[in-house]
């Protein structure tokens, strides 16, 4: 059923990548028959062959593949030229490194002669393996630099040709701008620089430039704004040539989520501006050595008189293809009643290159069944809650309008559920397309200008029931290549890993977003600290979330608190700024990106702002316990205490934390990270100062709100003042937390552990926690040796679990663990989503615990790391993987009578600890691979907790563990 159109560098889960005793083993075979060590996946500022940098001295990284055992990089050469001929007769004339002694592969900064706007550059890279022998050169790869100087740009901002409405900003008809030119001589090379502040579709001769959609995103546009570089060559020809535009209100103009909570005064839209526009320029170099550029400037003509009408992020695209203008982009058009665009003379906006991969359609889903549940309502079911659009393929009579309505949820009627999108007037999200025919052969036609989160279509106004090939369903959204895979025996779980995985691609479009569908769809801050890690795992989210932190420091309060989301269009000075562990996301976000891709330059670019933040805690909370200024509060969000599950027994009040405790244990975490940055960034003194803080909160922590039996609880000041204090403690979620966060001192680790089995038991054995403690517990579990009630926990299948959800026809992560009831129905449609990814962020478990991948801090990037499968659960096998930016990590494991066999692969350059699960060192054998001896180098450094521990270098291994049993 689905299309997949994902061009990652590996598999996506739902293929059941991994395949250790299967695909492995032909890759295996492939890499034995190499003589060297090769380097290849070469990527430039994490992307492939990017067009339009801005970073001056943009960071080359590739990943090596070898045969052999324990194999490392000694030493790198890096060629860069400014043509491909001279590449190729190794002339590096803008850089040669020379032959590098270093083992480093990744963030390898260029050296060289300094690099000129718009200049094409390209690479490659040579390396010596661990005895001396040199690789053939890698593949050839390129990149291109951006208009890097302001006054590199020459063209202008264009819009609209009339002016905006005074007033309220009513939802107006996006514009069609356009311009002839002509190419007198053939191209060598043609790029367009394009930019909006609204959104842009650019057109030449006729055809969509590039794929990318929902361009240029959504940045702080008071500050910056992103420029698209698009290789436009093929594009041109010798002759007549047009250019053309379509540009929308997008966020900057048009509406955005939860202005109406905000109370922006009756302000629907125009948060940022009010009138869009559009900045092009397009460099041409003929073959003869000559230049010339193409630019948004007067002669560019505009209508708003064109086909689409409406469009709008949230509400949906309203088209008329009776009012389209055949030919508009393409040579020699007659634009009859078009004026000229209006010219303004500057924003006080930064340009600033896109750096991460751009929003796209990654999948195409047919529907799987097309239903009517009321007369003419046709409702399409595509199997998955994707964010996207549909696209439409009709034949009708002229004048014929389809209205397409967007929905995650089914009604009992069999109708569309859209109480949950909060649409009051001109307020919600509408979700809503609608397409009028023009009336000849079939027509096709993809709403440009916005998104809807959805399962189901409903269909209206067609005269007979539809084929379900009317509708096919596009998921689209920014798309980093995917990075893990995990296969299990358990069904349940592997639907669980894959609900997790769509709930993140439904929820990046150019920032990590809440939700899709409803009017929020912002960066909100706590969801990605709860999520980050796991994002991390399942997808290369390295320069994503890099562009995300610069809009967070983008939106950073003068006093140092960060945003609840960014970007934030609402002043971050006055309000939605500063709350626990949401905040908190400045500090922890740059620190997954370090565990995971050793980014020094982000911690670098970030680290102020991150300590900033901890030094706003600090100065309201001097006695180091967050009591003031909490701002919004949200504490562990959406915890057990905050489901409506009366009468199913479950103890009411025994699932909130103590906000306070939340806070203070994010404010010691802040400081402590904040610490490691300084210390990784040279900066001794800040290191010493944040450790000494962190220590104090610690312990601060532990005089307020650790009893000597280890109980946590807090007696908090009342909401209101007439009220009695309020006690708050003693939940899975406190210790879940405090043990996560490493605040107690190692005797009371156990007795902590220990009251948080008796919580849970006391919850019936099932979850209560929140946002930022489900994660928490089930790693905690794990560590505490009680993986079986872990296990328990995420096998579990009546309310509140995972498995209740799937049960229930979940297809992505609900917003909250009682989303809908059977018996009771839905919960609260104020808010109520079902394309949340926090509590999904168990997905990290798995991939820690059931496959056993896990990252080291102290060696980031995976340089050393730990393989450590925990088989338990009832499962018989589980197999997975995670494309390190070092290379692929992978682990399979199954029973086999009573033998469990683990294989194991460890990327070239890297080295890891192998935990096999054992009765004692006796029963571990390794199974000799192609090419090596059994046990070559593999050395045995102990027992630890039911496990043989060995060291290794690279290489695949098979072990066996024999007269094993998986603990129930
Ligand atoms: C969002 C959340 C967010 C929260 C703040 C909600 O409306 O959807 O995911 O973090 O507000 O508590």
């Amino acid at each position: 059923m689905i299309r997949d159109m994902t061009s990652s560098r590996i598999n996506p889960v739902e293929k059941g990548a991994g395949l250790m005793f299967g695909a492995s083993l032909v890759v295996l075979s492939s890499v034995t028959a190499m003589a060297q060590m090769t380097p290849v996946q070469l990527r430039c500022e994490y992307l492939v062959n990017p067009l339009g940098l801005d970073v001056r001295q943009p960071r080359l990284s590739w990943v090596l593949q070898a045969s052999g055992r324990a194999q490392v990089q000694t030493a790198y050469r890096i060629l860069v030229a400014d043509s491909r001929d001279a590449l190729a007769k190794d002339d590096g004339n803008l850089w040669d490194s020379g032959k590098v002694d270093s083992d480093e592969t990744i963030h390898i900064a260029y050296d060289g002669k300094p690099l000129t706007s718009g200049q094409t550059v390209f690479w490659k890279t040579r390396v010596w393996d661990k005895a001396g022998a040199e690789s053939p050169w890698s593949e050839p790869a390129s990149w291109q630099m951006g208009l890097l100087e302001p006054d590199d740009w020459t063209a202008k901002w264009i819009g609209k040709s009339d002016t905006p409405p005074n007033g309220p900003l009513p939802s107006l008809p996006p514009a069609m701008l356009r311009k002839d030119f002509n190419v007198a001589k053939p191209v060598a090379r043609a790029t367009a620089f394009v930019t909006a502040l609204g959104l842009y579709e650019l057109r030449l001769n006729g055809q969509k430039v590039g794929q990318a959609l929902l361009t240029p995103e959504w940045t702080d546009y008071a500050t910056r704004v992103q420029v698209q570089a698009y290789d436009v060559t093929p594009m041109l020809k010798e002759g007549d040539n047009a250019v053309g535009a379509l540009l929308a209100d997008g966020w900057y103009a048009g509406r955005i989520g939860i202005s109406v909570i905000l109370g922006a005064g009756g302000q629907v839209r125009g948060f940022y501006g009010r009138w869009p526009h559009l900045r092009m320029q397009m460099q041409i170099e003929y073959a003869d050595g000559s230049r010339e550029t193409v630019i948004t400037d007067e002669s560019w003509q505009s209508t708003t008189d064109g086909p689409i009408r409406k469009a709008c992020i949230l509400d949906g695209e309203v088209y008329d293809a009776q009012k389209e203008q055949p030919g508009w982009d393409g040579p020699g058009f007659k634009a009859e009643g078009w004026k000229s665009a209006h010219i303004e003379p500057s924003f006080p906006v930064k340009l600033v290159a896109q750096r991460h991969d751009p929003i796209r359609v990654t999948q195409e889903l047919k529907a799987v069944a097309v239903t009517e549940p009321a007369k003419g309502i046709y409702v399409f079911d595509f199997g998955q809650n994707i964010a996207g659009a549909c696209r439409l393929k009709i034949q009708g009579k002229a004048g014929l309008k389809v209205r397409l309505r967007h929905a995650e949820v089914l009604q009992p009627d069999g109708n569309i559920y859209r109480d949950n999108l909060r649409i009051h007037g001109e307020l919600g999200a509408r979700q809503e397309d609608e397409y009028t025919c023009r009336g000849e052969a079939e027509e096709t036609w993809v709403p440009r200008f916005t998104y809807h989160g959805f399962r189901y279509v409903e269909v209206a106004g067609l005269p007979a029931k539809p084929a379900p090939e009317l509708l096919t369903g596009l998921a689209f959204h920014s798309a980093p290549p995917m990075t893990s895979g995990f296969e299990s025996s358990s069904a349940l779980l592997n639907k669980l890993m894959l609900n997790t995985v769509w709930t993140l691609r439904d929820n990046l479009h150019s920032i990590p977003t809440d939700c899709p569908q409803r009017d929020e769809r912002m960066g909100w801050t706590g969801d990605i600290l709860a999520f980050g890690q796991t994002a991390c795992f399942q997808m290369d989210m390295a320069a994503f979330l890099a562009k995300w932190l610069q809009d967070l420091r983008d939106d950073q309060a003068r006093d140092g608190r960060f945003p609840d989301f960014a970007p934030h269009p609402f002043d971050p000075d006055k309000r939605f700024s500063g709350v626990p562990a949401w905040g908190d996301a400045g500090v922890f976000v740059p620190w997954y990106l370090w565990v995971s891709y050793g980014d020094k330059r982000v911690l670098d670019e970030h680290y102020d702002a991150a300590r900033r933040w901890v030094d706003w805690i600090h100065s309201n909370n001097p006695d180091l316990l967050w009591k003031n200024n909490r701002n919004n509060d949200y504490g562990d969000w959406l915890n057990g205490d905050t489901l409506k599950l009366t009468g199913f027994g479950f103890p009411e009040g025994k699932a909130q934390m103590s906000p306070e405790v939340v806070g203070t244990a994010f404010f010691r975490q802040s400081a402590l990270l904040v610490s490691k940055m300084a210390g990784i960034l040279g900066r001794t003194e800040d290191a010493a100062r944040y450790g000494k803080l962190a220590a104090d909160i610690k312990s601060a922590f532990n005089r307020a709100y650790v009893k000597e039996d280890g109980t946590i609880e807090n007696l908090d000041p009342p909401k209101d003042p007439n009220q009695k204090p309020v006690l708050h403690g003693n939940t899975q979620s406190d210790y879940a937390l405090a043990l996560d966060l490493d605040l107690l001192p190692p005797e009371k680790r156990p007795l902590a552990a220990n009251l948080m089995v008796k919580a849970i038991e006391n919850y019936k054995w099932h979850i209560s926690t929140g946002f930022h403690t489900t994660v928490r517990l089930m790693k905690e579990l794990t560590k505490a040796g009680r993986n079986d009630v872990a296990y328990r926990l995420i096998n579990n299948r009546t309310i509140p679990s995972w498995g209740y959800e799937i049960d229930h026809g979940a297809t992505t992560i609900w917003e909250r663990w009682d989303g809908w009831v059977e018996g009771r129905g839905f919960q609260d449609p104020g808010m109520n989503s079902f394309n949340h990814y926090a509590i999904g962020a168990v997905a990290e478990w798995m991939l820690r615990v059931i496959i056993g991948i896990n990252p080291d801090e102290d060696s980031p990037a995976y340089k050393r790391f730990t393989l450590r499968p925990m088989p338990g659960g009832g499962l018989t096998w589980a197999r997975g993987h995670y494309d390190s930016i070092r290379g692929r990590i992978a682990c399979d494991w199954r029973m086999e009578g009573d033998t469990l066999h683990v294989v194991v692969t460890i990327p070239p350059n890297t080295s890891a600890t192998v935990c096999i699960p054992a009765r004692d060192r006796t029963a571990v054998q390794e199974i000799p691979q192609a090419g090596t001896q059994s046990m070559q180098g593999v050395t045995f450094k102990g027992m630890q907790d039911g496990a043989a521990a060995f060291e290794v270098g690279s290489g695949t291994y098979h072990f066996t563990s024999a007269g094993y049993k998986i603990p129930g």
